[in-house]
């Protein structure tokens, strides 16, 4: 019997693989049968975390370079993979890759919005145009967007909340226009977890974020894969154009 989200014969597309939450879900998504395509830019990082999942699933994973900021870099990332693969299609998407440059908006530089805007938003259209075509022609697929808990506006991140923000307008927009197809889109909205963007926040501002959440602790990248890999499955059929947050409680 088919086991409870099984991706057997699934092929994914993660970004942002090498590090935090999209090594997770790289991870998951493996574990539960997924042939997987790994894009950073980050290449030996990749190939790490590359290894680690081989040693311990028996998936296919494929680490490929992609700066999902640039158009062109998207689409011979999205080339070279159904090549290698000897596909014309993915069945999964998961819009992972995403970066912040805080700063208060008044010494917010047009380099730190611009790198934002590029790296959290313009990935969003960059990467879901190279694979929607053959979604649609297998009606059948799974786009995953992460977006996040700043997209209600946090101080420090007008960039970052304006992505995000948009990443959340991007993904009900296409859960409307492909939900005919079979192809279901939602967004992510995670809290605080623990990954290296976390890290680099103050011992003291990470502290008093942590008396904020209900739970009183980080998440880890792991909770927030498993439901990104629930959304990935089957079972996931009739959830689209929804905003999940993973929180632990914390509302901004
Ligand atoms: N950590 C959190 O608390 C948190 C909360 C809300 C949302 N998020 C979102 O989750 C996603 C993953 O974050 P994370 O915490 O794992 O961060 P991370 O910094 O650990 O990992 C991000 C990965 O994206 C890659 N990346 C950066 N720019 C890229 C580009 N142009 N092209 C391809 N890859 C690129 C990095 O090399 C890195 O491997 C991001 O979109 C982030 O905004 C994280």
């Amino acid at each position: 019997m088919r086991k409870f989200c099984d991706l057997s014969g699934r092929i994914a597309i993660v970004t942002g693989g090498a590090s935090g939450i999209g090594r997770a879900i790289a991870f998951k998504l493996a574990s539960l049968g997924a042939t997987v395509v790994l894009g950073d830019v980050k290449l030996e990082e990749l190939k790490n975390v590359v290894n680690e999942i081989t040693q311990q699933t028996s998936s296919k994973v494929l680490p490929l370079y992609v700066n999902v900021g640039d158009f062109n870099s998207a689409k011979e990332f999205y080339q070279k993979a159904t090549e290698i693969l000897g596909i014309d299609y993915v069945d999964i998407l998961v819009n992972n890759a995403g970066i912040n440059r805080d700063a208060l908006f008044v010494k917010m530089t047009f380099e730190q919005w611009d790198e934002v805007m590029k790296v959290d938003l313009y990935s969003m259209f960059n990467m879901t145009k190279q694979v929607v075509d053959g979604m649609i022609r297998r009606n059948y697929g799974r786009i995953i967007n992460m977006s996040s808990m700043s997209w209600l506006g946090n101080i420090g991140q007008a960039n970052y909340s304006a992505a995000k923000a948009g990443v959340i307008g991007f993904t009900k927009t296409l859960a409307r226009e492909l939900a005919k197809y079979n192809i279901t889109v939602n967004a992510i909205t995670p809290g605080f977890i623990d990954t290296p963007m976390t890290r680099a926040v103050p011992e003291k501002v990470r502290q008093k974020i942590i008396e904020r959440i209900p739970m009183g602790r980080v998440g880890s990248p792991e909770e927030v894969a498993n439901l990104i890999a629930f959304l990935s499955s089957e079972e996931a059929s009739y959830i689209t154009g929804e905003v999940i947050g993973v929180t632990g409680g914390l509302v901004l």
